[in-house]
């Protein structure tokens, strides 16, 4: 067996990301002793906890410690104390945002899959959810999360603008098509070209760009129907490329399919460095408590281990994932009425006992 060693910056970030960061730092050694591999973790401030140590929510060590490392492990981002503040300066919100910009990490990939145990905890019906196996190519730097923005002196008025270029549009969209071909080659644009002129440019760009693509079927969606369409036909979905907010509102819908938001990972790529995060947010009110679901974390470690790589080892992480669901080894947002919810840490040791237990 061919022992590697990787450097991995860690990011817990507020709310529960240390505890679900623990956890998947856990699987990881799991995985490192099985696969005889060496993880060296380099921990680093993000969002509300650094804030509170320096008054930066991406200072320029993480920076440094982001750049340095062969791929960054983030938890989660945000705390209320600042939500309820629309006068603060610094929001935990902007180290993410910061963060995604200063390493380039333009693309965010956002695998849906339903996984067959949780089938009846889908609030949907079993002949809608099944088959539903798809991938949100999001793009992740620009749009109006980046725009300029401002509000009027006298408070009255605001604005936030939506850019984007034709080479930002070209880099997500070859992504997807690429993406697409090593798929069932399948690509649906997401867009509002039928109000918008940035979606106008996506659209015509997409157009020029998917000639270069024929095996791959393209078909161009209004993002209105598009949120329909994923409630009632999530199924016919193969690779969805669209713009940043579309995808960050697209996807919290999406991950209800599958039963829970605590099960949807994320890559955000670029062309140097990788992130890899759980789609969900900070869930303050779990915080410190164990029982927020560590399985979206432990999941983005398993694409992170593919990233570098490491398919295998992302293999085995995966099948231990399914192998808790189909024990009911989950977490309360999962749980069946009647039966007992695991605690974070219950199912973080669950997940690595199965690791070590099974043979390669
Ligand atoms: C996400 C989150 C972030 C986003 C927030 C925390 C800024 O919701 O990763 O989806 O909107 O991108
Ligand atoms: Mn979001």
């Amino acid at each position: 067996m061919l022992s590697m060693k990787h450097k991995i910056a860690v990011l817990p970030g507020d709310g529960i990301g240390p505890e679900i960061v623990a956890e998947a730092v856990g699987v990881l050694e799991s995985v490192a002793a099985r696969f005889g591999h060496e993880f060296e973790y380099a921990y680093a401030a993000v969002g509300a906890a650094a804030i509170d140590e320096c008054g930066d929510p991406y200072p320029a060590g993480t920076d440094r410690v982001c750049r340095e490392s062969d791929a960054i492990l983030f938890g989660a981002i945000g705390d209320p104390k600042y939500d309820n503040d629309p006068t603060a300066k610094v929001r935990p919100e902007q180290g993410l945002l910061r963060m995604r910009r200063a390493l380039g990490l333009y693309a965010n990939l956002r695998p849906v899959k339903l996984h067959a145990p949780l089938t009846d905890r889908s609030p949907l019906r079993r002949e809608v959810v099944e088959g539903t196996d798809f991938v949100c190519v999001r793009e992740l730097t620009g749009g109006i999360y980046f725009g300029e923005r401002g509000l009027s002196a006298d408070g009255l008025a605001a604005f936030d603008t939506c850019t984007y270029t034709r080479g930002e549009v070209e880099r997500i969209v070859r992504m997807a098509l690429e993406l697409a071909m090593k798929r069932r080659r399948k690509l649906t644009v997401v867009d509002k070209a039928n109000v918008l002129e940035t979606s106008r440019l996506w659209r015509e760009t997409a157009r020029a760009l998917a000639a270069e693509y024929p095996a791959v079927e393209v078909d161009y969606m209004f993002v209105d129907n598009a949120a329909m369409q994923l409630v009632t036909r999530p199924s016919v979905f193969d690779v969805v490329v669209t713009e940043n907010m579309f995808g960050d509102i697209l996807t919290d819908e999406a991950s209800v399919i599958g039963g829970s938001l605590g099960m949807l990972p994320s890559a955000s790529v670029g062309d140097g460095n990788a992130l890899f995060e759980p789609i969900h947010g900070s869930y303050p009110q779990a915080a410190g408590r164990n029982i927020a679901n560590p399985m979206a974390t432990i999941l983005s470690a398993a694409m992170m281990l593919e990233h570098l790589g490491l398919d295998s080892e992302g293999a085995a992480i995966r099948e231990a994932v399914e192998k808790a669901l189909e024990q009911g080894i989950v977490s309360e947002d999962l749980v069946k009425k009647g039966d007992k919810a695991y605690s974070t840490s219950g199912i973080g040791s669950y997940i690595c006992s199965q690791i070590q237990n099974s043979h390669a």
